[in-house]
């Protein structure tokens, strides 16, 4: 079945503005706003989003979360954990709303966006007062309206997940990093992933609209841009503008951004074109992102990832011969349906072949829907996190190794400010995206600075700056 993908036109974008200034000028408006995110970059963005409409309807961020008029939950349902947390700390909220009965409980995003989530959240839920899917975002200036002149719970989730807003207003975390969305959506079905039925299909944005996006980043001083997209890789297949994910990332380059960013890859999709464009163009950061997810055929195969180990390795190597310095990243997943011992020690040892900066590993998650879900062979929780346990130790090893070998090296930091553990250093994200702490001035943060790499701790460096 394929689902049609709505561009949301520009007048339906004013007419939700027009919602908002009625918001705005409400007499029983909610005046603070907290926002909860869990999840991907994808929801930390989209939260960037519903903060920019609500600062719009003329609500500030609280510091506080049970001092809140409105407290947004977005979140995430990729593993199971992720949507306990998340359900967990809204029922929590319930308490405090018996004090603070004025006080609006939302929630949205991804875990919303599920089959028959709505009936589970008007049946179970009551102190739910507004909850919206991934796809009806833009629309949250009329749900809000709607729920302050109703003073009723407003649950809206349309049954499809695949639009393209253009135009709404964001509030930025940062002013010296920011994320662009290139595409929404996912068209893989990997068997064990629930992303493409709570984000839909894959749609890109115009090339033209992110150029212009990326301008008004620079004009107001953003140094580093990530662009954003479950499957970057697959960019403009979808439209007829016939811009591909490589000339997009060109384009990006040239706005006089200083260090440009981007995930995910898809290993399956990953062009010997953008790996010429990053080898060649200084401003793209020598870091990708690929996730594996397992080292056997037989496990890749049956996750439908369409790819097989030799490939992938083949994908690293060409990477590596092109950019022999370039940081490579990835997800792996243990305990997936049927895995043997055998099959988990692939993993192990390719994790040792391409020899990650760092991975992010996770114990499979059956989720509702998916085709892993009906799978047979699950494997025993006991097993699944011995098998993690591993492969962590054997990647804390290879981070350690890496890291210790850039001793030495100079490498150009995006100065963040000041670092966590000691105010008088501070911290920074190499091209390679390792964390560097350094001794500098305050007056630093913002800028890059070349940092002469003295240390390595666990999973960050230290550095000396240079003049
Ligand atoms: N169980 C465990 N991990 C998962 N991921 C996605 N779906 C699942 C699941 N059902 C992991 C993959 C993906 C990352 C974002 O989350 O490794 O790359
Ligand atoms: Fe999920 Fe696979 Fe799409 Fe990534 S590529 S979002 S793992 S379906």
């Amino acid at each position: 079945m394929r689902e049609e993908i709505k561009r949301i036109p520009s007048e339906e974008i004013a007419r939700q503005r027009d919602f908002a200034r009625q918001v705005r000028f409400h007499p029983d408006r909610p005046r603070t706003y907290y926002i909860v995110t869990y999840g991907c970059q994808m929801n930390a963005h989209d939260s960037e989003k519903l903060a920019g409409m609500l600062e719009e309807m003329g609500l500030t961020e609280s510091a506080d979360r049970t001092q809140a008029d409105l407290v947004l939950h977005n979140t995430c349902c990729i593993r199971d954990n992720a949507e306990r947390k998340a359900l967990g700390n809204v029922t929590w909220l319930k308490e405090v709303k018996k004090e603070r009965p004025e006080m609006l409980i939302g929630v949205c995003g991804c875990m919303i966006q599920q089959a028959e989530m709505a009936q589970k959240i008007l049946k179970q839920y009551p102190f739910i007062d507004l909850a919206f899917g991934t796809g009806n975002l833009y629309r949250l200036p009329e749900y809000l309206l709607e729920a302050v002149e109703n003073k009723d719970r407003v649950v809206r989730v349309d049954s499809e997940a695949s639009t393209v807003p253009e135009g709404l207003p964001v509030h930025r975390e940062s002013a010296i990093k920011a994320y662009i969305t290139v595409m929404y959506g996912c068209n893989n079905y990997c068997s064990y992933c629930i992303v493409p039925y709570v984000r839909g299909r894959e749609r890109s944005r115009l090339a033209d609209d992110i150029v212009r996006e990326a301008e008004g980043l620079v004009a107001s001083g953003v140094k580093e841009i990530m662009l954003l997209g479950q499957n970057v890789n697959s960019y403009g297949l979808d439209s007829d503008e016939g811009v591909s994910f490589a000339q997009l990332l060109h384009r990006v380059s040239q706005t006089g951004i200083e260090r440009l960013r981007f995930m995910t890859s898809h290993p399956k999709d990953l062009s010997d074109a953008l790996i010429d464009e990053m080898a060649h163009n200084p401003v793209i950061a020598p870091h990708l992102h690929l996730p594996v997810q397992s080292g056997s055929n037989r496990i890749l195969h049956d996750m439908n990832r369409r790819y097989t180990r030799e490939h992938y390795l083949q994908r690293v190597a060409a990477l590596r011969s092109a950019m022999p310095d370039i940081g490579l990243t990835t997800d792996l997943i243990v305990a997936f349906p049927g895995e043997t011992e055998q099959e988990f020690m692939d993993t192990v040892s390719l994790v040792e072949e391409v020899r990650y900066d760092s991975a992010y590993t996770f114990i499979y998650s059956p989720r509702k829907g998916t085709r892993a879900a009906d799978m047979p062979g699950r494997i025993d929780p006991a097993v699944a996190s011995e098998r993690i346990e591993r492969l962590i130790a054997a990647q804390e090893r290879i981070t350690g190794e890496v890291l210790a070998s850039m001793k030495g090296q100079t490498v150009r930091v995006l100065v963040e400010g000041a670092s966590r553990r000691r105010a008088a250093q501070l911290t920074g994200k190499s091209g390679r995206n390792i964390n560097v702490n350094f001794d500098g001035s305050k007056d630093d943060a913002g800028t890059f600075v070349n940092v002469r790499i003295t240390g390595a701790g666990s999973n960050t460096l230290r550095g000396e700056k240079e003049d």
